[in-house]
């Protein structure tokens, strides 16, 4: 069974779908006009209800149809390269597909899957890089333990996205505006403690710095015009399905392409897996994006493990977060995160396979511990892997 997401309102379309894909069993399903919000990183899919989203919209019917299906196409428009914020968000959404328990696939590290594999494709619309939103399709695929079935052009427009200049501020950093670009509220947030930690360290160095929070869309307007006004910006937030989680791409989409005045924009990016390598499909889409909002590029702070930040004992998650103090007087002294230490942050690409081993005996079988704890206090009656929906 083949499913067909289609994220594009414009009915020309369906005729090109049509004639690209033309299994005998397939469903197409239009979401145009369907109630579907972002993915807030809840956990509740992982943690607290096993395999179903606490959000209660029209998704829940796709999940169904998808925890049949072999294969899933994706249609989408495009924005700065990428998919577009209402593609990305059907993406986020699919984590019920998975099981929070982590263990090691095909040399990587990886979720258990909570049915079976899916294939996934992607149909789009627009100028984008093709190069990275193939590599997306690898990546999401072999997440949900398939292979990709390519990323093909609705129209002929496909181009290389260019790099962003690098750093071209030469003025002393002062103050700093900070986003955090998570969907999950300010005070669940492992992007939040992160932030307040590495703030430490700029506020030692000298510099002053705000915080606007994406996940309340009251906050929006006050990010925009912080984010217009200043000269020194960063963005931190959690990878979301193999790049930015939509909710942040929505709030990208507002910005106007100008800047009112020479702007530099750096990122914080960290996630749930431990290996550098996780984080560099969307260090390469985060490498274009300041160009297109009229901007410099000041580089990309990546560091892995966060998940724990959440289910770990309070000492443990200080451990985990105290180095990013050591980056917050980096930043004050730099005003980017270009430097060789900024760069060497990120720790280890891919574990040695020895290493996979003792990780995968020692450390995993810990954290997967502390996951089912974590849910049975959380008020969790059914098994972590739980099949709500029947294949
Ligand atoms: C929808 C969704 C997708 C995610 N995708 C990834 C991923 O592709 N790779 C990864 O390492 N972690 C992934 N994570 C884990 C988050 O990056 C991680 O839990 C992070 O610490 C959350 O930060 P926050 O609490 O500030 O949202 C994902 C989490 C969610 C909810």
């Amino acid at each position: 069974m083949t499913i067909i997401l289609n994220t594009i309102e414009e009915k020309s379309v369906l005729e090109q779908i049509s004639n690209l894909i033309q299994d005998n069993e397939r469903e197409i399903v239009n979401t145009s006009d369907m109630k579907i919000a972002h993915c807030m990183g809840c956990n509740q899919c992982w943690l607290k209800t096993p395999g179903v989203c606490a959000i209660k919209d029209d998704y829940e019917n796709i999940l169904k149809k998808l925890v049949k299906a072999d294969n899933l196409w994706l249609v989408s428009d495009t924005r700065f390269g990428f998919l577009d914020y209402k593609g990305k968000r059907m993406m986020d959404r699919i984590m019920p597909m998975l099981n929070m328990t982590i263990g090691f696939r095909d040399g990587w590290m990886r979720h258990e899957l909570r049915y079976h594999a899916l294939n996934i494709g992607l149909l789009y619309k627009g100028a984008a890089d093709q190069a990275l939103l193939e590599d997306w399709c690898k990546r999401t695929a072999a997440n949900i333990g398939g292979h990709s079935l390519g990323a093909i052009p609705l129209n002929a427009t496909s181009s290389m996205v260019q790099n962003s200049k690098h750093s071209t501020l030469n003025s002393k950093p002062t103050h700093l505006v900070i986003i955090n670009g998570s969907p999950r509220v300010q005070k669940y947030s492992n992007t939040d403690k992160i932030i307040h930690t590495f703030a430490k360290g700029l506020k030692e160095g000298g510099i002053t710095w705000e915080l606007h929070n994406l996940s309340s869309r009251k906050e929006w307007n006050a990010a925009r015009e912080a984010f217009l006004n200043n000269e020194r910006i960063l963005i931190a937030f959690p990878l979301y399905v193999e790049c930015v989680p939509s909710l942040m791409l929505e709030f990208l989409e507002t910005l106007p392409k100008e800047h009112k005045k020479p702007a530099e924009l750096s990122f914080m990016l960290h996630g749930g897996m431990d290996e550098g390598n996780e984080f560099r499909l969307c260090e390469r889409f985060l490498h274009g994006l300041p160009g297109q909002l009229g901007c410099s590029y000041g580089g990309t702070l990546i560091h892995g493990g966060s998940f724990r930040i959440r289910t770990a004992p309070a000492d443990q998650v200080a451990k985990m977060v105290t180095p990013y103090v050591e980056m917050g007087r980096l930043f004050a002294q730099k005003g980017n995160f270009l430097s060789p230490e900024a760069v060497k942050f990120t720790g280890m690409e891919q574990y040695p396979w020895l290493v996979r081993k003792m990780v995968s005996l020692l450390f995993l079988k810990k954290v997967n511990g502390e996951f089912e704890q974590f849910a049975k206090d959380w008020g969790c009656t059914r098994p972590l892997g739980d099949k709500p929906y029947s294949e």
